[in-house]
């Protein structure tokens, strides 16, 4: 039965329900009403012309980084594809306004599937991203991504494939950090590599963390968090949550 047919059925029943993107509840979800956080997400939109009904995985998001902004350290998303999340944060963060950079890192050409571990093609991530493919889900220039980017300053654009371009990112320090590649190898090296560079209090979004069949995924980044020692949040939108103490 899928969410959004059980939100039909709780509507029905006159419950004020939240059932999109894997997640269904009755709890309150006033941020869906908020002027704010509607002007942020229209951007993520905009930027591909498509709306994922992920609202409350962006809400998530606008928080962390509204966190992070107030910390010394850069901004850092690996995986950004058209742009929803990023153009989304910039929006609500007035970006401008900011002595911060933004590195964005993708192939902008969509995954690096020969990265893929035989587990991982196995457990249908292969799979799941032809389907992507096939449907237009993932940029296919950098030219496209530019111009979406582009009422921004401070934003450095890193085409290709991770982890070789993470020593492209020369920030001193990290306050903001989000992992969406959907393949657990590149994802553990961003995540390690940049780890000695987040900023006490930064925060790490980490998007398929929990999400329903990325199994493998969560047990790559639950071993790099025993050997870091920090600790990670599993939340109900799929996402896993950091925030770095030590
Ligand atoms: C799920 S999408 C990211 C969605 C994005 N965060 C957003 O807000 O729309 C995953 C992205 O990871 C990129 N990707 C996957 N593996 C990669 C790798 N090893 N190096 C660089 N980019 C990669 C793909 O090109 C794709 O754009």
């Amino acid at each position: 039965m899928t969410a959004k047919f059980l939100g039909s059925i709780l509507r029905l029943l006159g419950r004020d329900v939240y059932a999109q993107d894997g997640l269904i509840t009755v709890h309150n979800h006033d941020f869906m009403e908020d002027q704010a956080f509607q002007t942020a997400y229209q951007r993520g939109v905009k930027s591909g012309n498509v709306d994922y009904h992920f609202e409350w995985r962006v809400h998530v998001a606008l928080w962390a980084a509204s966190i992070a902004k107030s910390l010394r350290g850069d901004f850092v998303e690996c995986g950004v594809n058209k742009g929803f999340l990023s153009s989304a944060i910039m929006q609500h963060l007035g970006w401008n306004a900011l002595d911060k950079t933004f590195y964005l890192l993708d192939t902008f050409a969509g995954p690096a599937e020969e990265l893929l571990s035989a587990a991982e093609r196995k457990a249908g991530y292969a799979e799941r991203s032809k389907r992507g493919s096939d449907i237009g889900f993932y940029a296919q220039t950098v030219k496209d991504v530019r111009e979406n980017f582009k009422e921004w300053n401070r934003v450095r654009i890193v085409q290709g494939t991770i982890p070789e371009t993470l020593n492209l990112v020369d920030a001193e320090s990290i306050s903001f950090l989000h992992i969406d590649l959907n393949c657990s190898q590149p994802e553990i090296a961003a995540l390690d590599h940049f780890w000695p560079r987040i900023t006490l209090g930064g925060v790490i979004l980490l998007d398929d963390y929990a999400y329903v069949g990325f199994r493998l995924s969560k047990e790559a980044m639950d071993a790099l968090a025993a050997k870091r020692s920090f600790k990670i949040l599993s939340l109900p939108t799929g996402q896993g949550l950091i925030v770095k103490t030590a």
